[in-house]
């Protein structure tokens, strides 16, 4: 039986979103609360007449699942492509392998030789790589935005801008955007717009229904939530699904079923995580924000500043991620109260349960022209996780110590 057109589940989509995810994508059908993983490359057919039917079904409403060929998903993809529908109040959800196969999938399914992209200065690293490098060879070029001037934005429009990417809060800086303002600027002059909301989710912000054509979430962070699976998905709007479904034909880009399972576990308690992540991010912020070598703490915590404001307007919390300036002459003297942090793990990556820290070097950075860094600034990002809160202000006051 199709799960979706048991009456429980048009029960279950007119519940809130913490309901929701709890309880959609049970089967009935095996008696099981979660949905089976089911693998397949080819999928069979009672006969011929079946396999048109399923293909012109998805024809009729490319919202329901294609299940005419493993590339195209099994019942797993799609249980959570279902879901990600409802969340993010969209026309279409498609999966990708990586937060970062999302974001070529949305950008290459919009531009054609000859067309610029604007795009947020802070915006994550690999997303510059290929805005600002790969797509070179394709003659499409890129712009990049100071994100705390809407003025700039404005006035880097030419007539070959054809898409207007948007990273919200930056990557590593944090600023917030007039999403707004972006979004009917945009319109009025006819350009698409993307957003990587990897750092809010749908559960905080909804982008489509701001009026973005799509919206990129990295599953690899806090939809599974437990640092043991990678995945994305970029959510639509009808006007540029003729773009994207030819895209995504010719890319290969899949998810399996069982990183799809695993994300689908973890966004069961996306809400409950969310929220914890931003009690334990806040207190840390604030604690931060007091210590003598640090500038600045990159987090809507500090009630009146244009960041708070902004992110006031259009989240309804923050998660767990924030950038922390600290003055210092001494470079390694910054290095070593990283590695002094016993709670905290060095690595790449965020939005698990657990406590991260890394140091961004000058050369990512670099490549950017409004961070304005000051040579004796370091930029950190921490990711603050699901540990006691007190236990994580303890730790990073001892590590502090070492900063000169
Ligand atoms: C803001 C942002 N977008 C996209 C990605 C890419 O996601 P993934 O690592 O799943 O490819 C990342 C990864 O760190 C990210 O931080």
């Amino acid at each position: 039986m199709d799960i979706a057109l048991s009456i429980k589940y048009q029960y279950y989509m007119k519940t809130n979103l913490r309901t929701f995810i709890k309880h959609t994508a049970k089967d009935f059908h095996n008696q099981s609360v979660n949905p089976p993983v089911v693998r397949a490359s080819t999928i069979i057919f009672k006969n011929l007449q079946e396999i048109e039917k399923t293909q012109k079904k998805y024809l009729k409403n490319p919202r329901s699942g294609n299940f005419d060929y493993g590339r195209q998903g099994t019942s797993t993809t799609h249980a959570l492509q279902r879901i990600l529908q409802e969340m993010e109040e969209c026309y279409k959800v498609y999966l990708t392998p990586t937060g970062f196969g999302a974001v070529f999938l949305a950008v290459l399914s919009l531009v054609e030789p000859g067309d610029e992209i604007l795009v947020t200065d802070s915006v994550y690293s690999p997303t510059r790589l290929l805005t600002q490098d790969y797509l070179k060879k394709f003659n499409i070029k890129s712009i990049f935005y100071d994100p705390t001037k809407f003025n700039d934005l404005k006035n880097k429009v030419t007539k070959k801008t054809k898409l207007i990417f948007v990273e919200n809060p930056g990557s590593n800086t944090f600023e917030f955007q007039d999403l707004k303002k972006i979004v009917s600027f945009a319109k009025k002059n006819k350009i698409y717009t993307a957003i990587d909301n990897t750092w809010g989710t749908p559960y905080l912000i909804k982008p489509i229904k701001l009026g973005f054509d799509m919206s990129i979430v990295s599953a690899t962070k806090y939809y599974s939530g437990h640092s043991d699976v990678m995945g994305g998905s970029l959510a639509i709007n009808k006007r540029v699904f003729k773009l994207v479904e030819p895209t995504n034909r010719v890319t290969g880009l899949r998810l399996s079923p069982d990183d799809a399972y695993f994300i689908l576990r973890g966004i069961r308690t996306l809400d409950v995580r969310m929220d914890k992540h931003h009690i334990n991010a806040l207190k840390v912020a604030k604690f931060l924000s007091k210590q003598k070598k640090v500038v600045r703490v990159c987090y809507p915590y500090k009630k009146n500043s244009p960041n708070y404001k902004l992110w006031k307007k259009y989240y309804s919390g923050a998660s767990g991620l924030m950038g922390l300036r600290i003055k210092s002459k001494n470079k390694n003297s910054v290095k070593s109260f990283i590695n002094s942090l016993n709670l905290f793990g060095y690595g790449y990556s965020w939005g698990g349960f657990e406590s991260l820290a890394l140091y961004q070097n000058q050369k990512q950075l670099g490549a950017r022209s409004y961070t304005n860094l000051k040579k004796d600034e370091h930029i950190i990002r921490l990711h603050i996780g699901l540990e006691d809160p007190n236990d994580i202000i303890n730790d990073l006051k001892q590590a502090l110590k070492k900063i000169k």
